[in-house]
């Protein structure tokens, strides 16, 4: 199985919408990835199979600070490594681009996605209360340094 890993075009956002819908609770619209094509601070990163998007992540940059708008990979493809490749790209990326730190939300209760960073050297640093809606809070994590 042969798996690129590359920069979001806009032939690629009916595919990451679909893996939106597929992974998160929260969706997005598929406008709202269309504009993310044209966001000047955005970034985001692909994984392809044969035509498909199986997962995808993504990130603002803000001055020196890169914020995780989202990351997700279809269940089906998950715990073999194409989430890490996904991050490994967007870390690569953010320090290309001269960031320094980066920065996301976790919903308190997602222990695989809070396994995942705390694996990618981020760190909790605070948490936001009923972010995800009542009783579901948000959890902010930072990784200082790139390298
Ligand atoms: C979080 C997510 C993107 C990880 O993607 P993945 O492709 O499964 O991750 P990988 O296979 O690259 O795993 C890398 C590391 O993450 C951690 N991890 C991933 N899934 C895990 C799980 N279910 N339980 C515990 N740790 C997990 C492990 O430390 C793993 O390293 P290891 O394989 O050496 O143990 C995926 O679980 C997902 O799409 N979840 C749903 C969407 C979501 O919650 N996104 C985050 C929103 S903030």
């Amino acid at each position: 199985m042969m798996i690129s890993y590359r920069l979001m075009q806009s032939r690629d956002v009916a595919g990451v919408f679909k893996v939106d819908q597929a992974c998160f609770s929260h969706n997005w619209t598929e406008d709202s990835y269309q504009a993310e094509t044209k966001n000047i601070l955005s970034n985001y990163i692909v994984a392809e199979v044969d035509g498909e998007i199986i997962g995808f992540g993504g990130f603002w940059q803000v001055l020196d600070e890169a914020h995780i708008t989202n990351i997700a990979v279809r269940e089906t493809y998950r715990q073999t490594g194409v989430g890490q490749r996904i991050m490994n790209a967007m870390l690569a990326l953010a320090l290309e681009k001269g960031c320094v730190g980066m920065t996301l939300e976790v919903r308190g209760d997602n222990q695989p996605a809070i396994n995942f960073y705390l694996k990618n050297k981020f760190t909790r640093e605070g948490r936001r209360k009923d972010y995800y809606g009542t009783g579901m809070d948000g959890i902010i994590m930072w990784r200082y340094g790139l390298e």
